[in-house]
């Protein structure tokens, strides 16, 4: 089954937005099969973010998402990777369609309130960068 890594920024965090996401993915359908609130060390946010290296705002991403609390998690289900970008929305808030996690919630291209891979390659690298295997829940039947 597909599976890719979502985080809830920690403008969502403190915004206690937490909830409100997990949710959305539930009735969605999909099943969570790993998740934890962690403050992310400037090694982990490098390693992340390690494509946006030479981008003019990498420091500032790198800033913000080592200042305060995440929720790390993994999502399975059908077709995951591309419906939970769908869920998420564009990247800038302001372009993000109202019913979108970012579109309802987001306030700047910055505290975009969430993360998700953008395809099968980053979501299997991503989900090994923040999860070990033995955090991985495997389900017996899967809906
Ligand atoms: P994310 O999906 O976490 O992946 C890379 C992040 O870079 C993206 O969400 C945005 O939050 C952030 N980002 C993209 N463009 C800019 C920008 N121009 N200034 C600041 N942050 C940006």
């Amino acid at each position: 089954m597909e599976k890719t890594f979502v985080m809830v920024k920690p403008d969502g965090v403190q915004r206690g937005l937490i909830g409100e996401i997990v949710s959305r993915f539930e009735k969605k359908g999909y099943q969570l099969v790993a998740a934890k609130l962690m403050t992310v060390s400037r090694e982990l946010a490098e390693k992340h973010y390690a494509e946006h290296k030479e981008k003019p705002f990498f420091g500032e991403l790198v800033d913000f998402i080592t200042s305060g609390p995440v929720f790390a998690m993994v999502w399975q289900g059908q077709n995951v990777i591309a419906g939970a970008r769908q869920m998420m929305g564009k990247t800038n808030p302001a372009d993000a369609a109202p019913g979108t996690i970012r579109g309802d919630f987001g306030i700047s291209v910055g505290m975009n309130i969430i993360h998700g891979s953008d395809s099968p390659e980053s979501a299997e690298r991503e989900i090994n960068l923040w999860f070990g295997e033995q955090e991985l829940i495997t389900y017996d039947k899967t809906i």
